[in-house]
């Protein structure tokens, strides 16, 4: 096994390359990008608006560094979102109901099957990243581009991030699918992404003089934060996913799902409610944690064969049964929750470096009290809450190492009994997952553990 810090290289590189594998390819239309290479048994060959932005995400991080091919790339996928916008489809008529539209053929068209649709965490996803694309281009000069393309003060909207900004206003309390699109109701992952996508699109309004459009976002995002309070647990003491199913919820019993994490690192707020350093946050993050190492076999297993020690692997929600080829078998950990854990603490390393006093001392002794259980070393008295937040970051990174081989390939999970890859092959939002970790973690490189 290669050292924990040359894995981490070279992982970083393969990650890089396949992500930029999966947009444009020769068969897809420019600025589409398959959730995963495999196209039968699962078949993941199709744009899903979900993983798509969340793979460009990682693309826009790399603008300053190569920023010919980033540019490229993402006004190519603008096109291509752009004409999903403009698509009849499944979920509604175009520019309308229709953004919620959760996937697409690989050559723009509707994929016109049974789904679970809406899946409203899709445009705000989108409108999140175009929202900082489109002040990095106006910052630029770029501004023809943003009034063609991106943000034009008119209705209906005729622009990209303008349509998902007044679908997202005006939609937002509509039930839709979750990010597992698996039930309908109202989820915290998606109103936060909701929340966040418009606080930024209330910014480029006001940039580009649209005032009452800036004055309705941000009142929309308001009532939003207002609604995230709802999914506190006090009695469970953590936050639940969805509430107000459409249906029955018959097996998601525990209401514990990392949807919560994925929500908290990607909106990345650093103080305040819902933030990072939220206590709810961290409650929410160590539940998860003790129910996860409890249910998969290969948890037992808890340090490297150097006896270095390897955090929790995390899935989905305990009680999954979707195993990456059918539903009604047991589910598995997944390699971006897993690192979705480590991306917390890396964040919450972060924080904590410049105050310290952020967490309370209830939770950080609820933390201090189960990692007595699983790992000793960390609670080592000189320490720093810094350092001791990162080495636990480690541990789920360390986790995912231990479950990588040479070639460095991921897939969507790991099974969680023997721990080998099963599931969609390459999947892109693996690969992204872990270069937004590797980013959390580069930026607390100076914290020494
Ligand atoms: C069931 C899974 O639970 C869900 O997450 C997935 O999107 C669909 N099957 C399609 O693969
Ligand atoms: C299933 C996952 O549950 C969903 O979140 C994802 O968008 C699709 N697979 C495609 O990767």
């Amino acid at each position: 096994m290669l050292a924990f810090s040359n894995w981490q290289t070279q992982q970083k590189a393969y990650s890089l390359f396949r992500l930029r594998n999966a947009i444009s390819p020769v068969d897809g239309s420019p600025g589409s990008i398959f959730a995963s290479p495999s196209r039968h048994f699962p078949n993941y060959y199709y744009t899903w608006i979900r993983d798509g932005a969340l793979a460009l995400r990682e693309i826009f991080a790399i603008i300053d560094v190569d920023s010919e091919i980033a540019n490229q790339l993402l006004k190519d996928y603008i096109i291509y979102s752009r004409n999903n916008q403009l698509s009849q489809n499944l979920s509604g008529r175009a520019s309308g109901l229709g953004l919620g539209e959760p996937k697409f053929n690989m050559d723009g068209s509707p994929f016109n099957a049974p789904w679970g649709r809406p899946q409203n965490d899709g445009p705000a996803l989108r409108a999140y990243l175009i929202a900082d694309y489109t002040y990095n281009l106006w910052q630029s000069g770029d501004q023809n581009y943003v009034f063609n393309n991106l943000y034009r003060a008119e209705l209906p909207a005729n622009t990209l991030l303008k349509a998902d900004l007044e679908y997202i206003a005006h939609h937002w309390q509509d039930q839709s699918f979750d990010l597992w699109e698996e039930f309908k109701g109202d989820h915290f992952y998606t109103r936060m992404i909701q929340w966040k996508a418009l606080l930024k699109g209330t910014q480029i309004a006001k940039l580009l003089n649209d005032e009452a459009a800036a004055s309705f976002y941000l009142k929309q995002a308001d009532l939003i934060y207002e609604s995230l309070k709802l999914f506190w647990s006090e009695n469970k003491n953590f936050i639940k996913a969805t509430i107000n199913y459409s249906e029955n919820n018959n097996y998601k019993n525990s209401e514990l799902d990392i949807a919560i994490i994925l929500a908290v690192i990607q909106v990345g707020n650093i103080t305040g409610p819902f933030s990072i350093t939220d206590d709810k946050i961290l409650k929410t993050a160590l539940a998860l944690e003790k129910a996860f190492a409890e249910i998969y076999l290969v948890n037992e297993q808890k340090y490297t064969h150097d006896g270095e020690s390897i955090g929790a692997a995390i899935g989905r929600y305990p009680e999954d049964r979707y195993d990456g080829y059918r539903t009604n078998k047991l589910g598995n950990p997944w390699y971006l929750t897993t690192l979705a854990m480590a991306e917390f603490y890396y964040k919450l390393s972060l924080a904590v470096h410049y105050n310290p006093q952020i967490i309370s001392n209830e939770t950080f002794n609820l933390f201090l009290t189960l990692q007595s259980k699983t790992d000793t070393n960390l609670i080592a008295r000189n320490k720093n809450l810094a350092e001791i937040f990162k080495i636990k970051g480690d541990t789920f990174l360390k986790r995912i190492q231990f479950h990588t081989d040479d070639t460095g390939h991921f897939s969507e999970q790991f099974n969680r009994f023997n721990g080998i890859s099963q599931g969609a092959r390459d999947l892109t939002w693996s690969y992204a997952a872990f270069l937004s970790c590797i980013r959390a973690k580069n930026k607390i490189n100076f914290i020494n553990p």
